[in-house]
């Protein structure tokens, strides 16, 4: 069997535990070394056969999980993040479709939400935004013409903007089609990881503070209202107001 497991942001002690067993039990771990923290590796059995797949190419990934399943050993996929966030593993699977391989994907925390998490920040708020557009803005990898950050801007909702902060200024340039020039921005460099690094500021002054640092990979773009002051309660802890579980 084939695990695609979701690693986490970086603090190795946000992998869940599902992910963190199967790779203490998994003969083969093959993990995407750019960006997996490599201290998850300690969970790996001490004889376990590790490959960084960050030098290789599709199919010798696919050679080793062939190999490794013919011979009855499971492989631990690791992958950073949420796997099924830009984690290129519809290709993988589908390679294993083809030679019959079976597989399970283990989730993970993205690292949008533990962006969120160490900025002390809730992502939905009542009457601010109730939509989250997680997006990247067009680089070597083409974007849908209706899914650029230009048209995605025009909702004002939560947006968190993946694989771009070394086009800072591109992206400002593209999200002022939507958003007013004060909406709060924070760049998230490697969240939870020990040299995490957060900064904050408007779409005004965000890119300057991102180039000074020199900020150029790893880092989460947040942008919206909700990186504001909070303007109204939610319901769900309103005594005035009544649902399933408790009466006003
Ligand atoms: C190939 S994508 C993988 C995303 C991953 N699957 C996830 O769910 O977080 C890599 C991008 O994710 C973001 N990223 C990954 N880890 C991060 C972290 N710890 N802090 C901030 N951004 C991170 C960055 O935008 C980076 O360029």
């Amino acid at each position: 069997m084939i695990y695609f497991i979701g690693a986490g942001p970086g603090d190795p002690e946000l992998i869940t535990v599902k992910g963190m067993k199967l790779i203490q039990s998994c003969g083969v771990v093959i993990y995407a070394g750019s960006l997996v923290n490599k201290e998850i590796l300690k969970y790996a059995k001490k004889d376990a056969s590790i490959y960084n797949s960050a030098s290789m190419s599709l199919d010798e990934i696919i050679d080793i999980m062939k190999e490794a399943h013919n011979k009855g050993i499971d492989v631990a996929r690791v992958h950073t993040g949420d796997p099924t966030i830009y984690g290129a593993i519809r290709e993988q699977m589908q390679e294993l479709d083809g030679l019959g391989i079976p597989y399970e994907v283990i989730p993970g925390v993205s690292s949008f939400t533990a962006a969120a998490s160490v900025l002390k920040k809730e992502l939905t708020l009542p009457e601010v935004s109730q939509t989250i557009i997680i997006t990247r803005a067009e680089g070597r990898t083409p974007v849908p013409q209706e899914q650029t950050l230009r048209s995605l801007s025009k909702h004002k909702a939560t947006m968190a903007i993946f694989l771009s902060v070394q086009d800072i200024d591109k992206v400002v340039e593209d999200l002022k089609e939507g958003y007013s020039e004060d909406t709060p921005v924070a760049v998230v460099y490697k969240a939870t990881w020990e040299d995490e690094l957060i900064f904050e500021g408007t779409l005004k002054n965000i890119a300057e503070k991102v180039k000074e640092n020199d900020i150029n990979k790893t880092a989460m773009i947040l942008i919206g209202d909700f990186l504001g002051d909070i303007k109204e309660y939610s319901k769900l802890y309103d005594a005035a107001f009544s649902h399933n579980y408790r009466k006003a």
